[in-house]
């Protein structure tokens, strides 16, 4: 059945590797949709020449330009907004967004994140998950609401942790991360996926407050 192709925004402020992952989904033809543009808030992420290198356009729109939190993310919303997204993707975009933002694209705004949550919320989950020994480690992606780290979860990979290296760590997870992210946007942009209230439905149905759960994606 044709269906139309859903237009994504991917914010991203590094390397951009969730990114690649998701125009390699694109090219695919595994995920019905097109990345109408890549916007970062550094003009140093790698990502950028990634979005170049798949001809996407690309906006660098820098936090450091403007006074307040509010500024640049109205600065990012007139951007987003010039092109009607069906899905805005944090892709490693490493801003607290405000209140007012997440609002306005509540049910359209995803994010990924590198623990398995609740558990870890913020930064350095990998520093965080080998000092702590624990044995349980993954990815979660989630819609984004006005908690941090804390919205309706889409779905999580785990893995076993088998290392002391935070770089190894790192590595494992996001070979997870670059399989679950692609997965839940195409579930997403075919339709079969949407936040309504705080429950996440596949197929119309509820699919828990854990989301779909892999045990190891890699
Ligand atoms: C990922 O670990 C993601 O979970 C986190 O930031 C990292 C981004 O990596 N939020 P990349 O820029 O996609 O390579």
């Amino acid at each position: 059945m044709w269906s139309r192709r859903s237009s994504i925004i991917v914010l991203i402020s590094g390397n951009g590797s969730n990114l690649q992952a998701i125009i390699n989904d694109i090219k695919r033809k595994e995920i019905n949709a097109y990345i109408s543009c890549v916007i970062s808030n550094n003009e140093e992420a790698f990502g950028i020449v990634r979005a170049q290198e798949s001809n996407i356009p690309s906006y660098i729109i820098s936090h450091t330009d403007y006074k307040s939190r509010e500024d640049f993310d109205n600065a990012l919303q007139k951007k987003i907004d010039e092109f009607s997204p069906d899905l805005i993707v944090l892709a490693g975009f490493m801003r607290i967004l405000s209140k007012n933002f997440v609002k306005t694209y509540l049910g359209k705004l995803i994010n990924i994140h590198p623990s398995i949550l609740p558990k870890y919320p913020g930064l350095n989950t990998h520093e965080r998950v080998i000092k702590d020994g624990s044995n349980e480690h993954g990815v979660t992606v989630h819609y984004v609401n006005e908690d941090l780290d804390g919205g309706p979860i889409c779905a999580k990979s785990l893995l076993k942790v088998n290392t002391t290296s935070e770089a190894e760590l790192k590595n494992q997870i996001n070979k997870l991360e670059c399989k679950l992210y692609p997965a839940v946007i195409k579930w997403i942009t075919n339709g079969e996926m949407q936040m309504k209230g705080s429950k996440v439905l596949m197929n119309n149905l509820n699919i828990g407050s854990q989301g779909i759960t892999f045990e190891d994606l890699r």
